[in-house]
């Protein structure tokens, strides 16, 4: 009854509060449309930092829109959102046509969310993108990875409208959801899709990871997670007693190999589950008669997985121990035609030289290639046998990714654009044939 008499005027104040939303967007789309002498590289970064894309609920749409709203603004350039999944995980793929669009094209991936930020262990709001008197913009996602999409933009700009440069080759930029959380909604999807398929994508570039020198990072390979669960059993028992064969004793014969860097296995005990529950904590006069131990294993691609499971199955939890084991592969290790899931960095792979060369040419030092210790999309697109690097042009920067207090400096983000104008001049005018595609 009550809920009738409110009606009518619950009706009139959703009308306002969408009158002065719509008035709030267009005043905002406006200001974005305008030609704007206070809008220039450094001001759209800080812009879009300040979109909270951080999990649990990143603003996707507004991303999205905000990066739809510049693209618009250079010649030439498509613009699509997909839905791969559901309507609140966009993705953005932003395309500029080449000359010979029956050429392998070049796609340049960043992915549109970020990890949370605890504000109150940040000396600036992490959202608010704060602009330090020696010039380093804090915000979540400053490094990881709001820098590169925003960059690839800025740079096609540049080539577009000051030296009218047109690609040989297709080039595309995908802004995915959902890598913070695994991929599995965003280019898990992507890559499995028509619209990928119908990209034809040669070589892709994906975010790589700041450098404290003066050398850039170039990743060719991610690590693979494994999960393994080693259950013991054995003989219960009275506290008092020293018999053979308890469950802890079988379970302690479990070796571990030792991680020195990213390119061997590492094995990290994450948890240990024993112990029969009291009131007070535990009982302390009885061995248990089961008890789990869980490990985190990073598998390198150039390790054998089958020689893995069977050290995991003799060494480490052997049947006759009274071992059982369950395995948990996260990722493979091998792409589809059953290759080590890497990325060539030699002459064998001929977009290395040139990526190689327009770093060189942009007047940058290039570190020896590594293995990503931990996980990005770019292993879904190495699955798919494209050769595929993560980079993300800052150096000279502290390693801030998921960190408190990630800041990127105003003279690397700048810089990062003119790299990226090499880069992208470089690759998307190679008119060589990739040995991949004699191969196919
Ligand atoms: C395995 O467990 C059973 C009881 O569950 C026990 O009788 C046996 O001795 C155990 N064997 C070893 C090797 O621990
Ligand atoms: C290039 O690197 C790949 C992968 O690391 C390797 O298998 C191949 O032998 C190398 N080729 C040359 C010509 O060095
Ligand atoms: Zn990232």
């Amino acid at each position: 009854m009550c809920m009738r008499r409110y009606l009518p005027s619950i009706a009139a104040v959703i009308l306002i509060l969408s009158l002065s939303l719509l008035q709030i967007l267009s005043s905002k789309y406006n200001q974005e449309q305008e030609v704007n002498p206070e809008s220039n590289p450094l001001s759209r970064f800080r812009n879009y930092l300040r979109i909270n894309t951080a999990h649990p609920t990143p603003d996707y749409a507004a991303a999205v829109n905000y990066l739809t709203a510049f693209a618009a603004t250079i010649p030439t350039l498509q613009i699509r959102t997909l839905y791969l999944t559901t309507p609140d995980k966009p993705l953005l793929l932003v395309t500029w046509p080449g000359s010979n669009p029956t050429l392998p094209s070049v796609l340049f991936n960043s992915h549109l969310d970020s990890v949370p930020a605890e504000p109150s262990k940040w000396l600036h709001d992490p959202f608010a993108a704060h602009l330090s008197d020696d010039g380093k913009i804090y915000a979540r996602g400053a490094q990881d990875d709001k820098c590169i999409g925003l960059q690839y933009l800025e740079a096609i700009k540049e080539l577009k409208t000051k030296l009218d440069y047109t690609p040989l080759r297709t080039v595309h930029i995908s802004y995915v959801p959902e890598e913070e959380v695994g991929g599995f909604d965003g280019m898990a999807k992507f890559v499995e899709s028509k619209d990928f398929k119908e990209l034809n994508v040669g070589f892709v570039l994906d975010e790589g990871q700041t450098s404290v020198n003066d050398e850039f990072r170039v990743f060719y390979a991610d690590r693979s997670p494994w999960h393994l669960v080693i259950k013991a059993t054995g003989v219960p028992g009275h506290g008092s007693r020293m018999y053979d064969n308890s469950a802890m004793e079988n379970l302690m014969i479990i070796k571990a190999g030792l991680a020195a860097n990213s390119e061997v296995i590492s094995v990290n005990p994450v948890f240990l589950k024993a112990g029969i529950p009291s009131p007070t904590g535990f009982v302390m006069n009885m061995q248990p008669s089961e008890v789990e131990a869980g490990f985190d294993i990073r598998m390198p691609p150039m390790a054998d997985p089958d020689l893995m499971r069977r050290i995991i199955a003799e060494e480490w939890a052997p049947a006759w121990r009274n071992l059982t084991y369950e395995i948990t592969e996260k990722g493979p290790l091998r792409d589809y035609t059953g290759r080590p899931l890497m990325t060539a960095t030699n002459e064998s792979n001929p977009w290395w030289s040139v990526f190689r060369q327009a770093i060189e040419a942009a007047g940058g030092k290039l570190a020896k290639p590594e293995i990503l210790p931990s996980t990005t999309d770019a292993r879904f697109m190495r699955q798919l046998g494209l050769p595929t690097l993560g980079f993300s042009p800052m150096k000279n920067t502290p390693i801030l990714l998921h960190d408190h207090n990630e800041f990127l400096p105003e003279s690397v983000y700048l810089e990062g654009i003119k790299v990226y104008e090499h880069i992208i001049r470089s690759l998307s005018s190679f008119d060589g044939v990739p040995v991949s595609e004699t191969s196919k």
